[in-house]
Formats: C-alpha cells, structure tokens, sequence
C-alpha cells in the first residue's frame, strides 16, 4: 500500500507517526507481498500453517530475532522518508527491546544530523509488582526530521488550563491578552556576575540580587509598566515580570510525563465502542498522546500518515486536533487485514480484521466530528501482469496474444479502474471523479486533484465516437487517458495532435 502512496504523495505528508509492532516475540512480522491473496501472503510469511493456522513467526529462537523485525522496518521507513516534506517530521514508537537498533536503522536512513530526540513517554504509573527486578514504566517515541535545518521553531499553543492561569489585565491587554507573572530572580544555575545590579523597590528600599535579565531589558519593561513587585511571606520585595498569553507558546519536551497514558487509550476506545467490558484492541495509543506530537509538528493543512494504524488513533488525534484549532489537517491511515485472534473480544463482537476496527473508529469519530473519510481496500491490480506463454504453435500463440489486447483483467470494475489510474498518473486519493455530462454515447471522466490545481479525462469504453471527445473541448495540455482497444489508427493520430494522449 505505502508504494502506491509513493508518486501521489511524494514530498507532501508533514507528519508520520508509527507504532509498529515492538517484536515482543508474539508479533508478527510480514513482508510486504501486497498483491498476493491475504492467505497466500500469511502461509508464505510463515504465519499460518498449511492447516490455516496461525503461527507466531518470530520467535527469540529463530536466531534472526532482531534481523527479521529490522528487515521489516527497513523499507517501510525507507519510503516513509520520501512522502515526508522537506519540514517534515517522523515519530516511532518503541520499547527498550528495539529502540537502540531502530535508532542505528533510522541514523541510517535519515541520517543521523537529522535526529531531533528520543522522547521519554511515561506510559503507566505503577503495577509491575511482580516483575522480578523492576517495572518499566516508559517507553520512547524516535523523532527524526527530514531535514532538521528546515524545521521551524517547535511551540505549541497553551492549553485551556495553562491559559486559564493567566488572569492579569492591565493596557496591554487587547493587544497581548492577559498576564501571569514570574519571579525575575535568577536560579542558582543561572546565575551571572553581569546580571548582579540593584534595583529599587515601591517603598525606595534597594534589593541588590542575580537577575534573569540584562539591566538594560529590566528598566526598558519597567518603563512599559510590565514589572510587578510583591511582598513574599516574609515580608520582603519579590520582583516579577508580567507574561503575556498572547506571546506565550510552549516548547517541546523530551519528558512525556504528564500526558495521557495506556490506561487512557484502552479507556478511549472502550467508550467509543460503547463495550466497556471487552478489549477490543490491545493497549491503543492515547489520543493526547499523538495530538500532543502533531500539535508541534503539523499545520492547519498538513497531512498525517501512520502506517501501523491498528485502531487509528492518530485518526482521532487529526480530527480533535482540527476541531480545537479549527485546522482543515487530513489523515492517511494504512493497516493490513491482519485477522483479529479467533478467540478474541474483537472477533466476537464481530471484527473479523484490524482494519475492520480502524474503520469503525474512524467512522465513529467522523460521525462525532462532523468530518468525511474515504475507505480503500487495496486490491490485486485491474492491469493484467504479463503471462509468459510458451507456445507450442503458432495458433496458440496467436490465441493468447488477441486474448490479452486489451490489458484490463476480466471482470475489471469501473471505480476500481478510475482510481488505479488516478494514482498511477499521481492524483491522491481524495481527488474528485465526476461524469463529463452531455455526451452522446461515451461515458467520460474528469478526475481532478481536489485543490483543482490539475485534472485529466478518461474514457473507459471499448469504441471512442469521435463526436463525443470532440465535446470534450481537448486542448494540446488536456490529458486524454483511454483504453488502446477503444482507438482506430485516425482517432488516435488525431488524438495525438489535439492532446496528451495516453492508453490503457
Ligand atoms: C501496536 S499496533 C498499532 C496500534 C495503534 N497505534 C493504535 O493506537 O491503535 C501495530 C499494528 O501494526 C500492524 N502490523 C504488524 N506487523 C505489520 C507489518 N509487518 N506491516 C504492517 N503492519 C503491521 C498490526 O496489525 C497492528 O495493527
């Protein structure tokens, strides 16, 4: 699925963010076959049996523990890189038993100057008393740049409670909004011999201390009305400078200690589902969790791709997010039709795939946030794949060939076709398909990029009417795509003149 993002999405996601599977030895670990029929591709993986039954496949045993879960990573990562925009960002979720290999793979393939920070998130709090030595409370989330020179500043705006701290109003207060204060003092670490001066207090008493600030900027606020001093317990002059909302932002930290937690994720999902007795997925991310990532590293236009979806958290960190910014942000979640364990929750509330519960939760989430998806199952391709026949005489030969003319598979489906094309000629997903009305005989498609910026017109039926593409109003930047069999030898040189013509 991530190759045919490839040429739609080249350079234009701002934000990935993954949690693969953390190879705890019970996951499972596929290669990317993705034209093969799902059996197929879980007996080859070694997943299932020949019986249909699921193996675990990458036991410590194997010898190639880490190996196999790197070689997975690999290209995934690879390509990853590619969809990313020059400022664009990429986190990874990971424990302890990866995360310094997944280090030295990302080094690798994002080059090692481009690392950002190995973020430390508290994931539960206690429990862990039967661990035999300790009880790991965190895990980490890899944080790499394309480009690190291109990133920007990383600030995020406060949050209602953070804002509701600040309650001050003075003359600024249309301009830069309400104030909080903080002391000016400076802490023992930062203290300065040239940041020691006097300053002198309402009452005309001096207090002589360690600045946080120059002289200079002091008496400039000072002047602005923007210092403030109190009397502390003990009765002595504490000195504070007025912050403002409007020029408060926060930085990003690499302690992760106070978001949401797994406990919150499981929670999350439960009552989305409305099932709060059952799992129906093992240990989702927290929706504060990713929404507090995509908050510094995304904008109100970008796109978010995770590519582990399992029940699309980060869907649901998109669609929050836009509601509290009022951000048009979109999403693009990609998960294999993994099959839910027989046994499980998820299976017996009737999911009989991963993805299934993805969908369901985007579909919830959308409903709740008044919001639109589009859902693609990836299928084998409509073009057929060359068949090596080897004759035995020429009449059979010759059979084969008029057989496959026409290099659409048998049975192939209209839509399906549409949008195979579209991203093959590197239309995303969202693109507008719509019936060119008014023709006579030919049924006709404009297919458009959805900021309109570009389109072309396709033609899927086995005899073009020159009368009808005449309508069209083609000019000599109009792409015309239609099927070769569709095209006599005047249509097609006329074609070829008016247009870009292109054949299926
Ligand atoms: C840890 S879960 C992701 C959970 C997700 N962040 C959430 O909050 O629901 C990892 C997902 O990766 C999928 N997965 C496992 N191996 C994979 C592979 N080789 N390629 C693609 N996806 C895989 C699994 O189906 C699973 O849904």
């Amino acid at each position: 699925m991530l190759k045919l993002l490839y040429k739609p999405y080249f350079g234009r996601v701002k934000a990935v963010y993954i949690d693969p599977p953390y190879n705890t030895g019970s996951d499972f670990v596929y290669p990317d076959d993705y034209a093969k029929p799902l059996d197929a591709y879980l007996q080859l993986s070694g997943q299932i049996d020949a019986e249909g039954n699921l193996q675990t496949s990458n036991p410590e045993s194997s010898g190639r523990y880490h190996s196999a879960w790197l070689s997975m990573m690999y290209p995934r990562l690879f390509l990853a890189r590619q969809l990313l925009t020059d400022d664009g960002m990429i986190f990874v979720s990971i424990d302890d038993r990866e995360v310094h290999n997944l280090r030295f793979l990302m080094n690798e393939i994002f080059g090692e100057e481009n690392f950002m920070q190995q973020l430390i998130w508290k994931r539960n709090s206690g429990g862990g008393n039967n661990m035999k030595h300790l009880a790991t409370n965190h895990e980490y989330i890899l944080m790499y740049a394309k480009s690190r020179d291109e990133v920007g500043r990383l600030r995020r705006p406060l949050t209602e409670k953070e804002q509701a701290a600040y309650k001050g109003r003075d003359a600024y207060y249309t301009t830069l909004g309400p104030y909080k204060t903080f002391r000016l003092e400076a802490p023992l670490r930062h203290q300065r011999e040239s940041r020691r001066y006097e300053i002198e207090c309402p009452d005309g008493s001096k207090v002589v201390k360690y600045w946080a600030w120059s002289e200079a900027r002091f008496r400039q606020w000072k002047a602005e009305n923007k210092i403030v001093f109190k009397r502390n317990s003990n009765g002595e002059w504490q000195v504070e400078y007025k912050h403002y909302l409007n020029s408060s932002a926060r930085v990003m930290r690499s302690l992760l200690t106070d978001m949401e937690q797994t406990s919150h994720g499981t929670a999350q999902l439960r009552k989305l589902f409305e099932r709060d007795d059952v799992f129906i997925f093992d240990f989702p991310k927290p929706v504060g969790l990713i929404k507090h990532l995509l908050q510094f590293s995304t904008a109100a236009d970008s796109i978010i791709l995770d590519f582990f979806a399992g029940s699309c958290t980060t869907a649901e960190a998109v669609l929050e997010l836009n509601r509290e910014d009022s951000g048009e942000r979109q999403f693009i979640m990609v998960q294999l039709p993994e099959p839910t364990p027989e046994k499980s929750d998820a299976r017996k509330a009737g999911f009989e795939t991963i993805a299934e519960i993805g969908k369901e939760r985007i579909r919830r989430v959308c409903q709740r946030e008044n919001a639109g998806f589009r859902v693609f199952k990836l299928a084998e391709s409509n073009y057929r794949t060359e068949d090596n026949v080897l004759a035995e005489d020429a009449q059979t030969y010759i059979t084969h060939l008029e057989s496959t003319v026409d290099p659409l598979r048998e049975g192939w489906c209209e839509e399906d076709v549409l949008y195979e094309v579209a991203l093959k000629e590197g239309y995303p997903l969202d693109s507008t398909i719509a019936r060119v009305a008014g023709l006579a005989t030919n049924t006709v498609f404009r297919i458009a990029a959805p900021d309109g910026s570009q389109m072309f017109y396709v033609c899927l039926d086995a005899e073009l009417v020159p009368g009808d593409v005449e309508c069209l109003g083609l000019s000599k930047d109009s792409v015309f795509i239609c099927r070769d069999i569709a095209l006599t030898d005047t249509l097609a040189a006329n074609l070829a003149l008016q247009c870009r013509l292109k054949t299926i």
